[in-house]
């Protein structure tokens, strides 16, 4: 029953009460393949022993002390994260611990707004894009470029210049602006509808950040982590950022979020500048590091990129018919275990019937079919996803309300 809780969400009419890997079961016993990891947290999929073994010992050894003392797990899981965002100079990143995506992106614009103010710039922008997502904290909501998500909630906090995404023009149109200091982006949106750039484009934002001292902040909360094939979506163009921001797969469902900074944007922080009771505790660290052991002597980096294109090249020779009439789908894109299927018109109602079926996915964008297995997803689970899209939108394609 959910009488008791404040109406944010529009859910589905089903309790989950227990998972293993790719699947979960519910309260009536009938099981679900989950094709979402609850909106691409739980890359290792659900119960993974090695991740429950190292919650559990760590809880019986010390969940909290306090950003006040040195927590050693924390110091790992930097390090560990530094060896992976700039492998040639890992000792140029530094890592802040936080609780979730949108306190990493309220980590990411205070570091921005910090290097205005060493600057001497008293109303500093920050460059976001259209469709761009990135928390529902009243900072990262005003970045956000969706206006559904602002109504109601004004004023917005200032200092946020909204340009169409994919497009490094619009970006350089700003370089005369004396006030801009930074660029937040995701690299694919993701809430936005999988939208993923033109391959230059990284690297355009990149040169553009470069030549006018503004610093390049990538929001990787969804896209981080191995999702796309890579572990940072960043690395498929090679564009590093001098920001990079983690959350949702770095625990598999422990709460944690990660700001990552590297040269000179890695010292703007000094004592005081910031901080967080639970931010980076022993128990979430413990979990992270735990979850980076398994990706990587699992090799499911390589495995979702591997997964990603079996997936999406499925969808595609098995939807021919629907993506030829061009009046049902209109393209399957996405990289690595970061899909979409676009439909011509709003499909919001196919995540009902995925769910009757037995099979959880989302709706973006109102128009996006959203995939996002979990990393471990294997080549049967792959073929029931197909089947049961297929299916759907053979038998009963979305229609207009
Ligand atoms: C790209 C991106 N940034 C930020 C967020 C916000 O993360 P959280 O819900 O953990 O605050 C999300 C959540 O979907 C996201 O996809």
């Amino acid at each position: 029953m959910t009488t008791s809780l404040m109406q944010t969400y529009a859910r589905a009419p089903v309790d989950f009460t227990h998972g293993q890997g790719p699947w979960l079961w519910d309260t009536d016993g009938k099981k679900y393949l989950d094709a979402l990891s609850g909106v691409g947290v739980c890359c290792l999929g659900h119960a993974h022993p090695a991740v429950a073994k190292a919650i559990s010992e760590q809880a019986g050894r010390l969940l909290h002390t306090s950003n006040l003392y040195g927590i050693p797990h924390q110091s790992e899981l930097g390090r560990r994260l530094a060896g992976l965002f700039n492998p040639s100079d890992p000792a140029s990143v530094k890592a802040f611990f936080c609780n979730s995506g949108a306190e990493a992106n309220e980590a990411a614009i205070k570091l921005a707004r910090k290097h205005a103010h060493n600057k001497g710039i008293a109303s500093p922008e920050i460059i976001v894009a259209r469709g761009g997502f990135h928390g529902r904290t009243l900072a990262t909501l005003s970045a956000t470029g969706n206006q559904k998500i602002q109504i109601g909630f004004e004023p917005l906090v200032p200092g946020f210049t909204r340009v169409p995404f994919d497009d490094p023009a619009a970006i350089e149109a700003l370089a005369n602006n004396p006030n801009v200091v930074a660029v937040l982006l995701e690299p694919i949106q993701g809430e936005g509808g999988v939208v993923i750039p033109s391959d230059d484009y990284l690297r355009a934002v990149r040169r553009l950040c470069d030549e006018n001292d503004w610093l390049m902040m990538l929001d990787e909360v969804q896209t981080g982590m191995g999702r796309t094939g890579q572990w940072f979506a960043w690395q498929h163009s090679g564009a590093m950022p001098d920001v990079m921001l983690l959350a949702k797969g770095l625990g598999n469902g422990v709460p944690i979020g990660a700001c990552l900074a590297r040269g000179w944007a890695a010292e703007l922080f000094t004592p005081g500048s910031h901080g967080s009771t639970f931010g980076g505790n022993p128990l979430v660290c413990r979990a992270a590091l735990a979850v980076m052991d398994v990706i990587e002597k699992e090799g499911l980096v390589e495995h979702a990129a591997r997964m990603g294109h079996a997936l999406r090249a499925a969808l595609t020779e098995a939807l021919t018919e629907a993506l030829s009439a061009g009046h049902i789908v209109s393209e399957v894109r996405g990289q690595g275990l970061m899909i979409g299927v676009v439909f011509e018109r709003p499909c919001t109602e196919l995540v009902g019937r995925a769910l009757a079926r037995g099979l959880l996915v989302n709706v973006t964008a109102s128009n996006v079919l959203r995939l996002l297995p979990p990393l471990i997803i294997g080549e049967q689970e792959i073929r029931q996803i197909v089947e049961t899209i297929v299916e759907l939108i053979h038998n009963s394609p979305p229609t207009v309300e």
